[in-house]
């Protein structure tokens, strides 16, 4: 059979098994789907064809409403559940996740464009994240203090903050949600989705699954969704007393607007936010390790990860040769539909993220640029581009830039100290990486005058972190910190209890306060 015709069958198949409809409700209040309104439609694209997989609906302001009332009573009721009983929900959604692997993560790939292997492995990190999440739920561990004061105990805990926006970005359309949502459930929130509107169809399939697993469960209805093109309801989500925490993935522009506004109203906000990643290769480096991390952290999801690699700092004794070979392997990089097997690189999201691609290529050329690969828009359907490597200094403006797409500087450097203090001297602060065999190299990236970054990797590269890691950076990317290790404790107010069990009110800090109250 035709490959293209083969493609088209397995998409149909795909948006079945997942109830996509051609036109989609894009709001779900926790309980039900709000009924589309057919005037306020946005198209989901296939960036790869251009062709519209279906339409969905916008919620408008009386939907939005609706839903808030309904998160907040959700929160209400969902706080008195044990943490281990929400963890059972989480579980159950992972394990619906899993069943549905296949389908979600073809859907990814058609609706954001990345490859299928990179679909897969987005919803594969979703699952781990709901393991994760499953066995936190049982550990939201406080301390237990000492009190300065005789029969006195202290300790703190931590307490549901309420309802959770989480507001995500169109490169990964359903990680990233996961990520917060799943702490936020098991630390006792309600969440209200809203995604970018460049990947509606990912969130409504995903709500669906989760839709069917809280009517199952009987749950309160903690998880909901809107979908709008433009900002009005996201400006009021963001403005909303209401709206305990705002977790927002996007850029550093949007996410310092974010910050402060929430920060107006004392709320909290947690920002994953851009990066300008750099990877470092040394005079000792095993060029059979970084040669690949380079290019899987540069190609991989057509650039647009916030973690790829933005940055190579080669030293001068490999740089000719690590060059030749990255050339040579971004040569068998095939570009094309993301379902085909053999592809390693998709496309680009839309054709505005093409010619704006293009146009840094022609801007970082006229700073000085050259380049060494690729370059060009790939002529036809979809919004290909050639994935570009060029030799660049790193203080030009566009250098310290992100620039989401598959745009490698490279630069040159002498000693490992220079090579530092440039990838840290950018705005952002995401991931970095180091290649060595040098035991001091890597300790000196690792210490506290290495790397500025929330991530810092040895023979590595800078993306496909794991979730059991605090996933975030410095800087202007936000100081946010999702995922694994302790980034729970986000989703939750500490409270700190003194305990008095004696039969005395003796004061803190040995202050006498005689007063006769008899
Ligand atoms: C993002 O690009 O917003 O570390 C998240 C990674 C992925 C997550 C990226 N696990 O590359």
């Amino acid at each position: 059979m035709d490959v293209e015709l083969e493609l088209d069958i397995a998409c149909k198949a795909t948006l079945t098994t997942l109830h996509i409809e051609p036109l989609n409700s894009g709001a779900f209040d926790g309980v039900a789907w709000l009924s589309p309104k057919q005037e306020a439609m946005l198209s989901s694209i296939n960036p790869a064809t251009e062709d519209v997989l279906a339409e969905v609906s916008c919620c408008d302001d009386a939907g939005y409403q609706a839903l808030l009332q309904n998160a907040q009573a959700a929160a209400e009721q969902w706080r008195n559940v044990p943490a281990p009983a929400r963890g059972e929900l989480v579980r159950k959604i992972g394990n619906r996740l899993r069943e549905r692997k296949d389908e979600l993560g073809r859907l990814v790939s058609m609706e954001m464009g990345k490859i299928l292997a990179e679909g897969l492995g987005e919803v594969q990190e979703m699952i781990d994240m709901a393991d994760f999440a499953v066995g936190q739920s049982r550990m939201l561990y406080g301390k237990t203090l000492h009190s300065e004061r005789p029969q006195h105990r202290m300790y703190e805990q931590w307490h549901p903050l309420g309802v959770v926006a989480v507001i995500t970005a169109f490169n990964f359309p359903v990680a990233v949600w996961a990520w917060n949502a799943f702490n936020a459930l098991i630390t006792g929130n309600s969440v209200v989705w809203r995604p970018s509107e460049k990947t509606p169809l990912c969130a409504v399939a995903v709500q669906k699954i989760c839709a069917e697993v809280m009517k199952e469960e009987g749950s309160p209805a903690v998880l909901s969704l809107f979908i709008e093109s433009g900002t009005e309801l996201v400006q009021q989500l963001v403005e909303d007393k209401d709206i305990a925490l705002v977790s927002f993935t996007g850029s550093s522009n949007v996410g310092r607007q974010v910050g402060e506004r929430v920060a107006a109203r004392m709320g909290r906000s947690l920002l994953e936010l851009s990066g300008n990643n750099a990877l470092i290769v040394d005079e000792t480096a095993d060029l059979d390790l970084a040669v690949p991390a380079i290019v899987f952290g540069s190609v991989g999801t057509a650039g647009q990860r916030c973690t790829t690699t933005r940055r190579l700092f080669l030293h001068q004794a490999i740089y000719s040769e690590t060059l030749t070979r990255l050339i040579r392997a971004y040569g068998q990089v095939q570009v094309g539909n993301p379902l085909s097997p053999k592809v390693l690189m998709g496309p680009l999201i839309d054709q505005a993220a093409t010619q704006q691609y293009l146009a840094t290529i022609s801007e970082a050329q006229e700073q000085g640029g050259q380049i060494l690969f690729g370059g060009g828009y790939i002529e036809g359907n979809g919004c290909f581009v050639e994935p570009t490597i060029m030799a660049a200094a790193n203080h030009w403006s566009v250098v310290q830039r992100e620039t989401f797409g598959p745009l490698l500087y490279v630069i040159k450097f002498q000693q490992l100290d220079e090579a530092i203090a440039m990838q840290n001297a950018v705005a952002q602060g995401l991931s970095s990486a180091l290649f060595t065999n040098h035991v001091r190299h890597a300790e000196q990236f690792l210490s506290s005058r290495g790397s500025d970054c929330g991530i810092a990797n040895i023979n590595i590269g800078t993306s496909g972190a794991e979730i059991g890691g605090a996933f975030g950076g410095e800087k202007d990317t936000g100081g946010g910190r999702e995922a694994g290790s302790d980034a729970w404790q986000s989703y939750m107010r500490r409270q700190t209890n003194t305990i008095n069990w004696g039969a005395d009110l003796p004061l803190s800090q040995g202050i006498n306060f005689e007063i006769d109250t008899s």
